[in-house]
This record gives C-alpha cells, structure tokens and sequence, in this order.
C-alpha cells in the first residue's frame, strides 16, 4: 500500500525530471528538417500511381516542378489551380502547406492578394462575387485553351488531401467538363431547391468552395451573365446549374457522393478521420468513398481545424507532429540580443493559491530578461506584498516594469487592453499573455513559444490529476465547451503536437502584428461573456488560429476555487485542491528518501523512529496559525474540547479543528505519516488512519514547561518539532522511561513516530528557557 504512495511522489518528481530534460529533446528534434522529411515521404506516398505503361516517372519528389504523369491525355502540366485569397490568414497558410506536401505548390495561383476584399463577410452574410470575378479576369489567358483543367476552390477553410494525378483521375471518371461540389443545404436562396435534379443517394445541392472543369467551358460559363461583387458566388453559379440548357452543354455535374469534394457543413457525421499506416486519411461513411479535398464551410470550420492538426501530413502516428517545424526558428542560446523583445502580461484577477511559486516561475524563464517588458495587473489587495518583494528583487533586471493596483480600480478588460497599448507602445515583438494560475514549471517555456512562430499559440497546461485543462477541443454551435474525441490523448500527451482549437485562456503568446492591426487585434469583450470566453470567440470569428502545444510537458494550472484569504497562511490548506504545488512548497524536501532501497530509518531510542517529513516553511507557519488564534488551552484537568470534558495529561495546546485545519491533518497523516508506519512497523494497515487528538503543544518556562511520564492513547504517537532545540529555546524534548533514552536535539520538520502504550512510556523534559512547539496525534486510539 505504501508503494502507491511512493509511486505518487515519484511520479512528481518524475515530472520534474522531464522539464529539465526537456531542452535536449527539443534540440534532437530539431535535427530532422522538414524538407527531407516531406521529400522521403512524397517518394513513397505520392507516386502518380500510374501503371509503368503509361511511362509517367516514379519517383517524384514535391520540388520537381517539371513532373509529369499522364492520365488519359490530361497532363499535370495542363493543370492550374486558383484560389481567392486577399490575406495571408492561418487557414491560407494551412491551404498552401497543404498543396505543398502533395507536390503541387507550383500549380497555385492566388488571385487578389493584398487586395481589400469587397466580397462581405461570407462567414455571416451572402456575398463574393469579388471571386468569380477576380476568376474570370484570370481565366482571360487559358479562354481558347481546350487542354487546360482548372481547379478552383476557397482558401481559408479548405485543404487538399491528395495529389493533383489522384483529382485528376477522378475527375475524368465524371465524364463532366464542369463539377462542383455539393451540399446538403441549398443556400443561399432555399426556394431553388425544388429546381435541383433529384438524386437517389448523395447531397443534392451546389456548393462553389470547389470547382474542377476544363477552361475553355468555366470562362464560357461566367460570361454568360454578370455578377456584382458584393453579390453572391453560389448563386451565381447556382442558376448556371440550374439551368438544363447549360448544364446540358458543359457537362455540368455535382460530386454528390464527395468522390473528390468533401464540405462538411451539414455532413461532420459523414466523416471519419482514420489512420493507415502513418497517415492520416479522411473516411466518408455515408458513401464511403474517400475525398481527397475537404472543405471546411460554415460554421464547420472548427471541425476543419481539428481535421487540418491531421490531414494533409500534418500529424502521424510513428513521427507524431510534421506541421510542428513549418515556420519554426531557433534561438541561438549565446545570442540573447537576436531575441525578440516580449511584454509579459500578468493578471492576477482573483486570490490565487500559490502566487510566489508563479512568480518565482516566470523570474526562471531562460529567456534574456534585457528582452523582457513586465505589466502586472493585480487586482487582489491580499497579493501586494507577494508582487512588492517580487519587484523589489528582480524589477531592475528587466527591460521595464509596469504595475497596475487595485487602487486604480482597472477592471480585467480595461488591463487586458491597456497591456496590449502597453506591448505596443514599447515596440513589442510578442505579446504572452499570463493568468496567475499559469504556472511554468519548464523554464524554457517562452523560449520555446516564440520558436514556435504562430500567431497564437498556447502552452498545454492542466489541472494535475483532472481533465481540466487551458483549451478546448471542441465547442458548441453556440459557442460552449464540447470535447473533441482527441481531448484525452492530448491533455494525456498519448498525442503530442501542435493542435489548432476553438479555445484557448491563462497562457498565450500573441504575435505583436495580430495586436497591431485592427482587424485582429484580440477582444476581450464580447456581449456577457467572460473576458477568456469573448477572446477565443472573437479568434474564431476572424479565422485566427489558437494553437496549443504539448510537444513537450510545460507546467500546470493551479485550482483557486477553495482558496480562503481570510485564514492565516491560506496556502497551507490547499493541500486537497492543489496537492502538488503544496507538496513542493511543504514537504520535507528529503521525504522521498525515507522510502529509498537500502535507507536504514534513524532509531534513536529502541521503537522510535525519526524522519524528516514537513520543511521548515510549514513549520514556521503552523506556528503562525496557532499563535495567531492564540487561545491556549489553560492546562487543567477541565476541558470542554473532550467528550467528556476531562483531560487526564493536560498540556498547553491548540486542536486542530479549532484552526479548521482537523480536515487537511488528517490527510496529511494518510497521505504522508501512514507510509513512513508501515514502513517501519510491518504488518500494521490501517487505511486512512484515525485521530481525535491533533494538536500543536506549546512549552515555556512560566506556563507550562514539561509533561509528566505517561501512555498516550494511541496506536501509535507521531510528534513533529515545530522548532529549533538550543535556538528557539533551551531544554525540553522527549523521555522514554522505560529504556531511559531521551531525544533532545529534535529538529524543526522531523518527526518522531512511537507506540503510544505499554513499553513507551514517556515524559516531556523541562524547557528552561524560551518556547517549544510540537505538533502531536494519536493514531489509531
Ligand atoms: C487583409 O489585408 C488588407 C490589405 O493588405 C489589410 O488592409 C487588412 O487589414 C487585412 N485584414 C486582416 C484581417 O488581416
Ligand atoms: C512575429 O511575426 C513576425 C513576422 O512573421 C516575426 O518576424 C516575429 O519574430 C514574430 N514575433 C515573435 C515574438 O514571434
Ligand atoms: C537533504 O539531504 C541532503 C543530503 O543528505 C542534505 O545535504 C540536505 O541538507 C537535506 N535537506 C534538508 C532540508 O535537511
């Protein structure tokens, strides 16, 4: 039973270990460019699967531009594909890795870049007929070209999954000179539905995120009326389908059953993303074909991004994540002034558990502090001296300090802008954003995120020992949590990598170009929602990627909830919601060692064993609370706190349950006591151990300065020194008569554990000067 416990421990200090550890993972890591990675994997996976008759070349690598592989007269060279795309946004980039990793980057045309768009918000309106026409100025040059095929789609939600010999071969399976793809909503004027040719199986309606047709039939279409900018594209092309005369002449079909187009609104239930060997493939169970472009249309977007962390070589099973080294940069360790400059911004909105710790955190960072802006936003006036001390140490050490107090009444949203002003106003290159339940355990933490190079990217941090975490994977149409099927694998690192999610709070570094610009600057109000809320909403709105990493272990959140500022040393009873962090800052920090193979416990006297177990901070601070309390028990037989109201050994002392603090000792006897019993006096379980007698003794020469011989009653008595012996005070300590041996020079933090009946019968010595503390129970009565 006690190996559990031991296990636990190591378990935490197993943690730790893999933080240091951590840099040298990175670095191996990195040695595997990307470029080789996709090269060797194009090799293999993306031949033209032609047969050797046709005499296409084999072996193709993504940077051979001058490929060809022939099907049925078609050439890849024959091929270009268009796109719309006014912004380089995270989904445009999404959209080109993924024509680059199956091979056919060098196809691409991207019309209206840099542009201002006049199509309308699509994401909420109707609107983009600014596309077909950008797209028929384009197809001007291929008009009288009957070889060429065009393949054209949307950008920021769209993703191609395959080659272009695959698309093509399928496509020629249509015998269609134009197909669209196709939906199961007839928008955006429903009224046409009944128009729609009916179909036996498959969705029913056109959809203009993905066209493929021959040019010279796609530029005879968009001449044949005209469309407005503003005005809709699907509509457009919606009444050129509809209309069986041209429908008719070129050949116009839908991929119904998505054998090359696959848009998800409407059909998320249709799909499966699936792994075979080492890649990740998209499934249509409804028609079971398998698409190779994947669409991402109305509110499906968010479903798109959890299938874009996959698809398109992005992630696999034996190499974990590919998209992870797309941008990435290293920081040179011995070049600190090549740093990009970064504001921190930290807000400590509510009281929270283990502030110093976070302080102490952030202070560790290996991130040159000459390239470090502090903003602190504290909103909690029990946390001044915490921050005060933190400035006064190490304030001058960075670039700039920025303090905001409660006095100044500044609510959460008006510092969350007023830091982002801040970032700006001192040229900042990056943004992190920093909750004070955030805490950092790898120091190489903001290194590591700026290496990252996102716009936004998150590290994962979780609540220890919960499901609770600082992302979502999922989330409703109306904008609350949902879990991702992936959740699990990824707070659970069974999937490591860089996830793209619909939400992300407490910790994140913000690119300072998204602050800058207007149009992306971050929003933290929104309606009612909370400010963390309003953000992510307002990301996804934009179509700006949050990222969360968990490529490597970054630190943990801490849980406030029952956290009372009102008690003395409130940290000290955090010891159920926040076990870890209490444990680092209270344990003894050689208690693991009592359990090591071969430790021999100390056993000063025959049957008492001595173990470190409580540091001297928790110590320290027992005192503080007992003190603070103050009201002593007065040392007569007379007392009301028993049952029965009489104490046959009275001292002066303090019960626990009268500093509320009965709850959180009686866990620390099962969680860190009953080890160490079991340990030394086999054969004794007893889970969780009793106690009605907990208390804090105090001895003093003119109160009560000793304690005649007794039994307790007790299974078993545990005693921890609360000071120092020859310090604090002189004399006292603890006789046991019967072997007359006593232990005197008890040291704050350890704790003497003997039976408490029969053969261990004992005294408390006489302190002659100053004050004794022992903390004391009777297990097991
Ligand atoms: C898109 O690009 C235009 C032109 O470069 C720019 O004015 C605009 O702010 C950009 N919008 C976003 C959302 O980045
Ligand atoms: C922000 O983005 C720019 C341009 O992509 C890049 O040069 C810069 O290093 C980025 N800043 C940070 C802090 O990553
Ligand atoms: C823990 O053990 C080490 C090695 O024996 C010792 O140097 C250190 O002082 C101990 N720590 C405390 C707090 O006693």
């Amino acid at each position: 039973m006690a190996k559990s416990e031991i296990a636990h421990l190591l378990v935490f200090v197993g943690l730790f270990l893999s933080y240091v550890s951590s840099e040298i993972q990175f670095e191996t890591c990195n040695k595997n460019l990307k470029r080789d990675r996709y090269v060797s994997r194009n090799n293999v996976n993306s031949s033209c699967g032609c047969d050797e008759s046709r005499k296409a070349p084999r072996i193709i690598t993504w940077s051979n531009k001058k490929r060809k592989c022939s099907f049925m007269n078609i050439d890849n060279d024959d091929v270009v594909v268009f796109t719309v795309a006014t912004n380089d946004t995270d989904g445009f980039r999404r959209y080109v890795r993924s024509a680059r990793v199956n091979g056919f980057d060098d196809k691409l045309k991207v019309l209206g870049f840099g542009e201002v768009w006049k199509g309308g918000n699509v994401r909420k309106y109707a609107g983009g007929g600014h596309k077909v026409n950008l797209f028929k100025k384009a197809l001007e040059e291929y008009k009288d070209d009957t070889e060429k095929i065009i393949i054209f789609t949307d950008s920021y939600d769209l993703v191609f999954l395959s080659d272009l010999d695959t698309i093509l071969e399928k496509f020629k399976e249509f015998d269609s000179r134009i197909l669209f793809s196709a939906e199961s909503n007839c928008w955006p004027d429903k009224s046409l539905a009944s128009k729609y040719p009916s179909v036996a199986r498959g969705k029913r309606f056109l959809n203009s995120g993905g066209i493929i047709g021959f040019a010279t039939d796609l530029y005879s279409i968009l001449s044949y009326r005209e469309i407005e900018d503003s005005d809709d594209d699907q509509l457009f092309f919606t009444h050129i389908y509809l209309d069986p005369e041209l429908r008719e002449k070129h050949k116009i079909k839908l991929d119904h059953k998505s054998e090359i187009f696959q848009n998800l609104y409407g059909a998320v239930a249709d799909v499966e993303l699936r792994f075979k060997g080492n890649d990740a493939y998209l499934q249509n169970t409804a028609y079971n074909t398998v698409p190779l472009v994947v669409h991402g249309n109305g509110i499906s977007k968010i479903v798109l991004n959890y299938l874009g962390n996959y698809l398109a070589q992005a992630w696999s099973p034996e190499e974990g994540c590919l998209n992870c080294w797309d941008d990435a940069i290293e920081l040179p360790k011995n070049k600190p002034e090549n740093y990009p400059v970064i504001l921190i911004a930290i807000f400590i909105e509510k009281p929270m558990p283990f502030l110093e710790e976070f302080f102490e955190k952030i202070y560790t960072q290996t991130y040159p502090k000459s390239k470090l802006h502090l903003f602190i936003h504290n909103h909690v006036p029990y946390h001044k001296d915490v921050i005060d001390n933190f400035i006064e140490k190490h304030g001058d050490e960075y670039k700039s300090v920025k303090k905001i107090l409660p006095d100044d009444r500044i609510d959460e949203v008006a510092a969350r802008n007023l830091a982002m002003d801040h970032c700006l106003l001192k040229k900042c290159s990056g943004y992190f954003s920093i909750d004070a339940e955030a805490h950092l355990d790898n120091e190489h933490t903001l290194r590591l995120l700026v290496e990252q190079q996102r716009g936004i990217v998150a590290p994962l941090l979780i609540r220890p020992f919960k499901a609770w975490s600082n992302f979502w994977g999922a989330v409703t149409d109306d904008g609350f949590y949902a879990r991702s099927s992936d959740y699990m694998q990824i707070i659970h690192n069974e999937r490591r990598g860089l996830w793209n999610v619909p939400f992300i709070s407490s910790c994140y570094l913000i690119n300072s170009t998204i602050i800058r610009n207007k149009e992306t600057r971050p929003s933290y109000s929104e309606g009612d929602l909370d400010p963390d809320m309003a953000f992510a909403s307002a990301n996804r709105e934009r179509l700006i990627f949050m990222y969360v990493s968990n490529r490597l272990e970054f630190g943990h959140l801490v849980i406030p909830d029952s956290f009372d500022t009102s008690l003395t040393n409130p940290d000290l009873y955090q010891i159920f919601d926040n076990k870890l962090d209490w444990e680092k800052r209270y344990i003894h920090e050689n208690y693991s060692k009592n359990f090591e193979e071969g430790q021999v416990p100390i056993q000063p006297c025959p049957d008492v064993y001595w173990f470190p177990i409580i540091n001297t901070r928790m110590t320290k601070e027992m005192i503080e609370i007992m003190e603070n309390f103050g009201q002593w028990s007065d040392g007569s037989n007379k007392d009301s706190r028993l049952r029965d109201g009489y104490e046959n050994v009275p001292t002066r002392d303090i019960h626990m349950n009268q500093v509320n603090f009965e709850r959180q000792w009686l866990y620390l006897l099962k969680e860190y006591v009953r080890p160490l019993q079991e340990l030394v006096f086999l054969g004794y379980y007893h889970d969780p151990p009793r106690s009605l007698m907990n208390f804090v003794v105090r001895y003093r020469p003119d109160e009560q300065p000793s304690l005649r011989p007794h039994h307790d009653s007790s299974t078993y008595t545990i005693n921890i020194a609360l000071n120092k012996a020859g310090v604090d005070y002189e004399g006292g300590g603890c006789r046991f008569i019967r072997y007359d041996c006593a232990v005197t020079d008890t040291k704050p933090g350890w704790m003497l554990m003997h039976p408490g009946r029969l053969t261990h019968y004992h005294e408390g010595l006489i302190v002659t000067k100053g004050t004794r503390y022992i903390m004391i129970s009777f297990v097991d009565p």
